[in-house]
């Protein structure tokens, strides 16, 4: 598809993070992960965008869903081909280390997306906002992959779609509720910040429990230890002596 529009500008939050993305993208097993994981999402997304072509009763919105689908089910190969790609050259493997998932999430933002009981118009706010966010963060990664030049070729090509599907599912949206095409893209909006809260949220609880955790490995453990060293030294060794008065327990079972 064509971009009608030149690219999105990234978003100042995803400026803001440019050392956090450059710094997770130049490890090569990560970079792997990443992608795959972003294969992962676009292909989810498409599937999600084609079950959309087939409830709505728009034949121009199923027309241009099932383009979209198509160019999603297109980005997910071509990230897997990549991180495969790299895969093969990587000398390590795979490497669980840090991704920053919760930080900078699958890139698109559709695999929030619920098809259906939603209306066309709910729907297209969703996917404007979606891509919206994509085409922000691809143009981050984008910048930051100088040291990739294929993967880099990789996200300007998909940047193209993504601008494509960002404009054109503002214009449907605009065609189908005139009047009330805003109000959708702020419920969406909340929506999607309700689920951005969430998202850190976890990731920060998935850290302070790391944190907490271990502080309490290094701070109970130690006394807990010390006293059962303690309680274990004051035992007698060997065989104890039972005084007879507690000795009659043969005849009950305690
Ligand atoms: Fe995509
Ligand atoms: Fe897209």
């Amino acid at each position: 598809m064509d971009s009608a529009r030149p690219h999105e500008r990234p978003t100042a939050f995803d400026r803001m993070l440019t050392p956090v993305h450059r710094w997770i993208w130049k490890n090569s097993d990560r970079r792997v992960q990443k992608l795959f994981r972003f294969g992962e999402t676009e292909t989810d997304g498409g599937r999600d965008i084609l079950r959309a072509a087939e409830i709505t009763s728009d034949p121009l919105l199923r027309r241009l869903y099932l383009e979209h689908a198509i160019d999603e089910f297109r980005h997910g190969v071509l990230f897997r081909h990549r991180a495969a790609e790299l895969l093969k050259v990587s000398l390590s493997g795979s490497n669980n280390g840090f991704q920053g998932d919760w930080l900078t999430p699958g890139g698109h933002g559709l695999d929030d997306l619920q098809v259906d009981g939603e209306s066309d118009s709910d729907m297209l706010a969703f996917l404007h906002l979606s891509e919206k966010a994509a085409a922000s963060r691809f143009t981050v990664y984008r910048d930051v992959m100088k040291h990739d030049p294929p993967t880099r070729a990789i996200f300007e090509e998909i940047l193209h779609d993504e601008t494509f599907h960002m404009n054109y599912t503002l214009t449907q949206l605009t065609r189908v509720e005139p009047t009330r095409h805003k109000h959708h893209l702020w419920r969406a909006r909340f929506s999607r910040l309700w689920k951005t809260y969430l998202r850190l949220a976890t990731g920060l609880a998935g850290i302070l429990g790391s944190i907490l955790l271990t502080i309490q490995y290094f701070v109970l453990l130690l006394p807990f230890a010390w006293l059962a060293k303690r309680a274990a030294r004051r035992e007698r060794s060997g065989w104890t002596m039972v005084s007879p008065g507690q000795s009659n327990s043969l005849d009950r079972q305690y």
